[in-house]
């Protein structure tokens, strides 16, 4: 205020000066008149460019004096500052988005009556929806499943339903876990997850422990049956002895399925083995073939044992050798002679070897002129206790998990277990070995 009132003060004064330097007394009295007049209308003008400038909210600001002057600063500093901090709330804001954008399960943000404020790509593939066209569309009526619509009214915060998510289909179906909870003023927030493959996992769990306790159930009947009978009965000393013969069966077989759990669970939970450690694949040849020739010729009548060609033909795989676990694949290429001589019928005929492949790398093949496997049979062939017929792989005492860790070996060494197979005529297994785990075979056509 005080600069103004001085203001008009000088500008009184020099009119009046400039009157009476001009005209006299009269002059003085004129000038003092129409000072304050001019200065009015120069201050107006002042005040109506500031105007102006705020009015356009732009350009450049114009030059103004005294507290109009001041004024246009100040104007210009706030305008400056808010602005920043409106960029600033804007980049916060696009942060985290982009972070709710990022996450992996479904995020929605509902108003106050339920209607899709926002979401991001992961509850688009969810619930079908699109975040562009749907947006204010009430959620009620796009997920229109009678359990979401009872969860939506329930009150109670993290309120959560299941749900079959639009991406599935009836082969592969889809199972999401929805939840939703209060924020703001009304607001909801709708979180969707994914949880097919952790309910798959739950039901293998499932699975996997039912199949273990059936196949230890067995045997151990068995043994508690026959531990009754010598605790009660007198029995003579041969009977005695075929029954403790029976039991130490029973017990091998228990023996054999815990071995073969552990080793999968080895195989599961180790990292896969180096490039390091060269195996020799003649070798490895030479140690299954023993093994083959002795439970052939347990397994088979004095005479009529198998036919056994167990060799490489012209050779091949001779001086060759792969980056691997020698005990990991000593046991897949036995598991998979030792089917071929348990499944195959006294007198056949069983092949197997290494081949070079064309692209450098190395397979082990396993045929042989058995009952062969129904091609219903063969994509489950792998699974864990997974029989094709479950009381003649007993019978043979098979624990049903021989080419679960043949895969299992065959994964983590880069490669691929292929089955053929013609019912009443044979089956054939390979290993594929990729050509970065092989050295020294001789390439060829497979
Ligand atoms: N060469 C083969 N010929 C015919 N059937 C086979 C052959 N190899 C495997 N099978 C079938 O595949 C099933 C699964 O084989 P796998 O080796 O996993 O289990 P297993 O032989 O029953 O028990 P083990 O754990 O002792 O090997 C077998 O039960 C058998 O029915
Ligand atoms: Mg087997």
């Amino acid at each position: 205020m005080l600069p103004r009132l001085s203001l008009f003060a000088l500008s009184q004064l020099a009119g009046g000066l400039a009157g009476a330097w001009l005209a006299g007394p009269w002059g003085a009295v004129a000038g003092l008149c129409a000072a304050p007049w001019l200065w009015l209308a120069w201050d107006g003008w002042q005040g109506a460019r500031l105007l102006a400038w705020l009015r356009a909210g732009e350009g450049q600001q114009p030059r103004l004096a005294g507290p109009w002057g001041e004024a246009a600063d100040r104007t210009r500093r706030l305008l400056r500052r808010g602005r920043q901090r409106e960029r600033a709330a804007d980049a916060r804001l696009a942060a985290i988005l982009a972070a709710l954008q990022a996450s992996p399960n479904g995020v929605t943000l509902l108003d106050a009556q339920d209607r899709i404020e926002w979401c991001n790509q992961t509850a688009q593939e969810h619930f079908g929806i699109d975040a562009g066209r749907d947006r204010l569309q009430p959620i009620a009526n796009l997920v229109r499943e009678p359990e979401f619509a009872v969860c939506l009214a329930a009150s109670e915060p993290g309120a959560g339903v299941l749900l079959a998510g639009r991406a599935g289909t009836a082969a592969r179906p889809v199972r999401l876990s929805v939840h939703l909870h209060a924020y703001g003023e009304g607001r909801r927030l709708l979180l969707s997850r994914d949880i097919t493959q952790l309910e798959q996992a739950e039901a293998m769990r499932r699975d996997f422990v039912a199949n273990v306790s059936h196949e230890i159930r067995t045997p151990l009947t068995v043994l508690v049956g026959f531990v009754e009978t010598l605790q009660n009965l007198p029995l003579a000393e041969a009977e005695r002895a075929r029954y403790l013969a029976l039991m130490a069966e029973q017990g091998a077989r228990m023996q054999r399925l815990v071995q073969d759990l552990l080793t999968l669970s080895r195989l599961e939970g180790s990292p896969p083995p180096g490039l390091g450690d060269w195996v020799d694949a003649g070798a490895l040849l030479q140690g299954c073939q023993g093994e083959a020739q002795q439970l052939s010729a347990l397994l088979c009548p004095p005479g009529q044992g198998h036919v056994l060609a167990i060799a490489a033909p012209d050779g091949a795989g001779t001086g060759a050798a792969i980056a691997g676990s020698a005990a990991e694949l000593h046991s897949a290429l036995a598991n998979l002679l030792h089917n071929a001589v348990r499944y195959t019928p006294p007198g056949g005929r069983i092949e197997a070897g290494w081949q070079p492949l064309a692209d450098g790398g190395l397979r082990f093949f396993v045929s042989d002129s058995g009952p062969g496997i129904a091609p219903e049979h063969l994509p489950r062939i792998t699974e864990r206790f997974y029989r094709v017929d479950a009381g003649r792989s007993r019978g043979s005492g098979g624990t049903g998990l021989g080419l679960a860790i043949v895969r299992h070996v065959a994964q983590r060494h880069g490669a691929e277990l292929q089955v053929a197979s013609t019912l009443g005529e044979g089956s054939r297994f390979c290993i594929d070995f990729p050509p970065a785990r092989v050295r020294g075979a001789a390439a060829g056509s497979a």
